[in-house]
């Protein structure tokens, strides 16, 4: 039987990764983004990927996709909850509506797709995989991140640590990889300064490869990562190492 995978945020530069390697590993990949354009043209040279256009801050689109998931593949074997983003207005000028905003993209999304994710797992057979994507902005306070992107990645592994131990027995594995600085879209969100600041910062003298991260996830979804849950993986070419 073949694997279902959800990855969220899949017309991303972290999601495509994702995305590309998953299918290369011969799983089916469910690739959700609020882009259905992406979606669309991603789509027609991927063989195995179904584009999924929703709005993932909405719970109820999210109810109806895993719903139609279930329905047409008989559930799903791992979610990767990689859709977010960082929001830069800086403390204590952060807008209320920012705030919210950031903890609906990064956090309400992820909490929400593992609601319906570990419904659409019961039953299949192994150990169903969760990875959530947080980032090493939670627990580097040196770097730019700020403080409502750290705290909804912060909030990300707790759940990550809530939910291994809880569906432990059930074989649902969860776990957390926290990158550093990954060369995607997500790059323009930051001035040229602070980009290359954070950039030379990296030990390695560049920024990690989305392929590279996505590795990670291959590895934690596949038989290998049966037995390991409730980690957060950082992945920063041993930046923070002290
Ligand atoms: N790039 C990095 O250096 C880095 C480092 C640490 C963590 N991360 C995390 O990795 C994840 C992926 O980031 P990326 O770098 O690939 O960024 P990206 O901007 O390239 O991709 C993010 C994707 O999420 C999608 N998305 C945003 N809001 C959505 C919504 N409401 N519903 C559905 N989809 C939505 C976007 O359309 C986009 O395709 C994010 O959670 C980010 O916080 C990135």
């Amino acid at each position: 039987m073949t694997r279902v995978a959800v990855v969220t945020g899949a017309a991303g530069g972290l999601g495509r990764a994702f995305s590309d390697r998953l299918l290369a590993d011969g799983l089916t990949v469910i690739g959700v983004d609020i882009d259905g354009a992406a979606l669309l043209i991603m789509s027609a040279d991927r063989e195995g990927l179904v584009p999924e256009a929703v709005d993932l801050t909405d719970a109820e689109a999210i109810a109806d996709l895993f719903d139609r998931l279930t329905h047409r593949f008989g559930g799903v074997d791992a979610l990767v909850n990689n859709a977010g983003t960082c929001f830069m207005s800086d403390f204590p000028d952060i807008p209320a509506e920012e705030l919210t905003r950031q903890m609906e993209i990064n956090f309400h999304s992820a909490f929400h797709c593992c609601q319906q994710a570990v419904k659409a797992m019961a039953g299949r057979p192994g150990v169903r995989k969760i990875v959530n994507i947080s980032s090493n902005g939670a627990y580097n306070f040196d770097v730019f991140d700020p403080p409502h992107y750290r705290a909804s990645k912060a909030a990300m592994d707790t759940l990550t640590k809530d939910l291994a131990r809880r569906y432990a027995r059930e074989k649902i594995a969860v776990n957390s990889i926290a990158p550093a600085m990954t060369e995607t879209p997500l790059f323009n969100v930051l001035t040229e300064d602070v980009l290359a600041r954070a950039i030379s910062a990296m030990p390695h003298g560049h920024a990690m490869q989305p392929d590279e991260i996505a590795a990670w996830v291959s590895f934690l979804i596949s038989p290998a990562g049966d037995i390991a849950s409730g980690n957060v993986i950082i992945l920063n070419q041993g930046r923070d190492v002290r």
